[in-house]
């Protein structure tokens, strides 16, 4: 029997979500386990329990055909079934070992608030690392700004649920991502959705080898199986980019089953409980229909539905984001503030479609760091290159008319 510590789980709630689950007796074993580890994931035990034990849990569930939550007694018969002894609370976060990359360091739930500028009392994966942590996990953003959006995103993340995070470009998706990864110490494997990308970059190919005179063949495998045992983060870069034929390879992992490589005797790779699966995108993967992102596809209906979470992504509100670049660059700050509102109405005039190039931090970051380096190197108040740097960082890469009207802007903002 394993110790586990449930003292954070609800047992009605699981177990009433199994039997939920069970009412739907078209649903799969698997399915109706990813439901329930859903829920076991949010209350830290997930590590203990695995998806076997719970689709015979659930279809214990489902044969027993009880409708409400069950009482007590079969509660505990069925903690002892699926081998779930429970444990006190000081207990909790013990930790399991973990080694990636020859490095060493132990999982273990930490609630959310300790880990991040937020009130959230969640309890999310994390790695402390030994010594050195793994070249995958990201460096820390000391100046990262946690949004609103961003504790949607931690939440999904602490239920592990499959989530499609999208927006214009520069919003934050991936830097939300990496920060996750970089504070939570998980490794962060990030697959860019291309249309360079092929199925044997993704699943692996078959290659023909000369060992000692004789030809032999060796499955040599793509960046899902490499991924997908351990534990971290998994991001799927521009998923909207993606062909049709590899959205088909994602929709058995992407439903929480092993990935099976075919060209590798239907070898099955299994997902660990904690590798976390998260899309980010331009579009909401229903095509585009602002016209500024070619390339990206509508996806069928069964693709998308695989995801559980859709979060929208915004531009920071203008005086956040003036903080945020007078912190990270150090342009004074009424610098900062002419830039932003200069980035305000460039999005407002974005949105109606007025000017169809968008303008995101990045553009801002460059012009403030640009003013403060020749202000540094001659002296002069980074003031007097506001206007050169916003033609070489934004004005210049316009079509003409949009140049014009947003020249408008900043002389009246007086850049
Ligand atoms: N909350 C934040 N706090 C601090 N910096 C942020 C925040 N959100 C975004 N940034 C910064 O804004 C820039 C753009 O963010 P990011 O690359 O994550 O955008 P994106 O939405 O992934 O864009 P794309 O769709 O082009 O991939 C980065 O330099 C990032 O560090
Ligand atoms: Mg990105």
């Amino acid at each position: 029997m394993n110790d586990v510590d449930n003292t954070l789980m609800e047992p009605v709630a699981v177990a009433s979500l199994i039997i939920e689950a069970s009412k739907h007796v078209n649903k799969t074993w698997q399915e109706l386990a990813e439901l329930a580890s859903g829920w076991l994931i949010i209350h830290g035990l997930e590590t203990q329990v695995s998806k076997q034990d719970l689709a015979s849990l659930a279809a214990c569930m489902m044969f027993t055909g009880k409708p409400e939550a069950p009482d007590a007694g079969d509660r505990d018969s069925f903690f002892e079934f699926i081998g779930i002894k429970r444990k006190p609370r000081e207990d909790l976060g013990a930790g399991v070992s973990v080694e990636i990359d020859g490095c060493k360091g132990t999982l273990r739930y930490r609630l959310a608030k300790d880990i991040f500028d937020t009130t959230l009392h969640i309890p999310i994966p994390t790695i402390e690392w030994a010594e050195q942590a793994p070249h995958s996990v990201p460096q820390i953003n000391p100046f990262y700004e946690v949004t609103s959006t961003f504790h949607d995103v931690l939440t999904a993340m602490a239920m592990g649920f499959r989530s499609w995070l999208f927006g214009h470009t520069g919003t934050g998706k991936t830097a939300a991502i990496r920060e996750i990864c970089a504070r939570c110490g998980l490794p962060l494997v990030r697959i860019n959705f291309d249309s360079e990308m092929t199925r044997a970059d993704l699943v692996g190919k078959t290659e023909l080898l000369n060992d000692g005179g004789t030809t032999v063949s060796r499955f040599i495998e793509g960046v899902l199986p490499r991924a997908l045992p351990h534990v971290g983060v998994v991001l799927l870069d521009e998923l909207d980019f993606i062909r049709p034929d590899l959205a088909y390879v994602m929709q058995a992992v992407l439903e929480g089953d092993e990935l099976v490589l075919t060209g590798d005797n239907g070898r099955c790779v299994p997902v660990h409980p904690q590798c976390w699966i998260v899309a980010a995108a331009n579009t909401c993967g229903q095509g585009d229909d602002v016209g500024l992102y070619r390339g990206a596809r509508e996806q069928s209906a069964a693709f998308l539905n695989r995801f559980q979470t859709f979060i929208e992504f915004e531009y920071m509100e203008w005086a956040k984001e003036a903080a945020l670049l007078e912190r990270e660059t150090r342009l004074p700050m009424h610098l900062c503030e002419k830039l932003c509102l200069y980035a305000k109405e460039h999005r407002e005039a974005f949105s109606r479609r007025e000017v169809l190039t968008p303008f995101s931090y990045r553009q801002l970051a460059t012009m403030a760091n640009r003013l403060m380096f020749l202000s540094r190197h001659s002296g002069e108040p980074p003031k007097d290159g506001m206007m050169d740097a916003m033609e070489l960082v934004i004005l210049n890469a316009m079509p003409a008319y949009e140049r014009v009207k947003m020249a408008g802007i900043a002389q009246r903002l007086s850049i």
